[in-house]
C-alpha cells in the first residue's frame, strides 16, 4: 500500500520525538494505532561519519512499517547522501526536519533555520528528492517568527518538488513551545495548497484530533505529547472518525505488559526501568493521586518493583475519567 493510501486509511500519526520515539516506543505506538511511525531527528552528518549512536537511532523492525527516518542537516548534498543510505537500509520514506528550534541546531543553519531562506528550502528539497525513489516528506514550523510565517510558500515549493506531504507544527520558531498551536493558520495553508497537509500541536484527545481533521479538511493529524498522556489516543480517534465511540475500557496493565515486552526486546534492564517509570508517570497525568504516585515511582529500584507500584495505582483508577491537563506545561521543549 502506498504511504498516502496508508494516511487515507488512518490519518492519525505519532509525531517524532527525540529521546522518546526510539525503536521500542515506535513498535509500541504503532501497535496502539499510529498510522505509521517516524524516528526522532537523526543527524545527516552523523550518518556520514557512521557513528554507532546515530545508526541506532534509525534502526527499526519490519513490524513497524511504514517507518520513516527523519533527517536534519544544513548541507543538501550530505542530507541527500544520508537519505539515500536510509533508503538502502529499507526505510519506507525520509522526513526532513525543518522545525527544530534548538539553538545548537539552528546556529548551523539546520532545523527551523532553513525556513528563513526559501531558496535554500527549494535546493534542499530538489537535491534530496533526486537521490531517492522512496517518498520524501517534511515537518516544519509555521515560520521563523510570526511576522515571517511562510508555511504556505514552503508548501507550494514542496508540491512543485514532488514531496508527499508537509506536516506543520502550528507554532513559529520564536514561540518555542509557548502559546498555542495556530490551527487556523494550518487550515489556511491547507485550503490554499495542493500538497497533502498534516496538522500538529496540542492535541490531547481522539475527539479533538477528529474535530481538527474535519474542520480544517486536513490529510492527517500528528500527535506528540498527547499520546504520552493517553496511549489510546490513536484508537480513540479512529473509532470516532469511523462513526463509533472510543472504548471505555482502559486496561493499563495490558498496555504496560505491551510496553515492557518491547522494552525487553530492545533495551537493557537499566533502561527498561527508566523508561517504564517515565511512561508510568506520564500516563498518570490527569488522574487523582498522580503526584504521590510519581513520588513513589521514583523510589522504585527494579522493574518488578516499578510494576508493583504501577499495578497498585492504575487498578485504583477503574472507571475514573482522565481530567483535562491542557495547561500543565508538559514537556515544553523538543526538536520540532
Ligand atoms: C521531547 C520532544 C522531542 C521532540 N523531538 C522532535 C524531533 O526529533 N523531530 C521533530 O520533528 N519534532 C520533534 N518534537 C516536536 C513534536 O514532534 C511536535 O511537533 C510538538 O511536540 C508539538 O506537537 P504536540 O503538541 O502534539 O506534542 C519533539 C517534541 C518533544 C516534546
Amino acid at each position: 500500500m502506498s504511504l498516502l493510501q496508508q494516511l487515507k486509511n488512518n490519518p492519525f500519526v505519532c509525531a517524532p520525538m527525540a529521546g522518546i520515539t526510539d525503536i521500542a516506543f515506535r513498535a509500541f505506538i504503532r501497535e496502539m494505532g499510529s498510522s505509521f511511525v517516524i524516528t526522532e531527528l537523526v543527524s545527516a552528518s552523523g550518518i556520514e561519519y557512521g557513528g554507532e549512536r546515530t545508526l541506532k537511532l534509525m534502526a527499526f523492525e519490519d513490524s513497524q512499517r511504514p517507518v520513516g527516518v527523519q533527517l536534519f542537516g544544513e548541507s543538501p548534498e550530505i542530507v541527500a547522501k544520508a537519505a539515500r543510505f536510509c533508503q538502502e537500509q529499507g526505510a519506507d520514506f525520509v522526513d526532513l526536519n525543518f522545525g527544530c528550534p534548538v539553538s545548537k541546531v539552528v546556529k548551523k543553519g539546520a532545523g527551523s533555520a532553513i525556513l528563513k531562506d526559501l531558496k535554500a528550502v527549494e535546493q534542499m528539497f530538489r537535491t534530496v528528492k533526486s537521490s531517492l525513489s522512496i517518498p520524501l516528506t517534511v515537518k516544519i514550523r509555521t515560520g521563523w517568527t510570526y511576522e515571517q510565517r511562510n508555511a504556505l510558500e514552503l508548501a507550494n515549493i514542496a508540491y512543485q518538488e514532488g514531496l508527499s506531504w508537509v506536516a506543520i507544527h502550528g507554532r513559529d520558531r520564536a514561540q518555542a513551545y509557548k502559546g498555542k498551536a495556530d490551527w487556523e493558520y494550518i487550515g489556511e495553508v491547507k485550503s490554499k495548497s495542493k500538497i497533502p497537509i498534516l496538522g500538529n500541536g496540542d492535541i490531547l484527545s481522539g475527539r479533538q484530533a477528529c474535530e481538527r481533521l474535519e474542520k480544517y479538511n486536513l490529510d492527517g493529524v500528528m500527535i506528540g505529547r498527547g499520546c504520552l498522556k493517553n496511549p489510546w489516543i490513536f484508537q480513540d480517534a479512529m473509532a470516532i472518525w469511523q462513526g463509533g465511540s472510543p472504548s471505555e475500557n482502559r486496561d493499563f496493565m495490558a498496555v504496560f505488559a505491551k510496553l515492557k515486552g518491547y522494552l525487553e526486546s530492545f533495551t537493557d534492564e537499566r533502561l527498561q526501568q527508566i523508561q517504564l517509570k517515565k511512561f508510568a508517570s506520564w500516563f498518570s497525568a490527569g488522574y487523582p493521586g498522580s503526584a504521590s504516585f510519581r513520588k513513589k515511582l521514583f523510589q522504585t529500584k527494579s522493574v518488578d518493583h516499578t510494576l508493583e507500584e504501577v499495578q497498585c495505582f492504575y487498578q485504583s483508577l477503574k472507571g475514573i475519567q482522565q481530567a483535562d491537563t491542557s495547561d500543565d506545561g508538559f514537556l515544553m521543549g523538543g526538536h520540532g
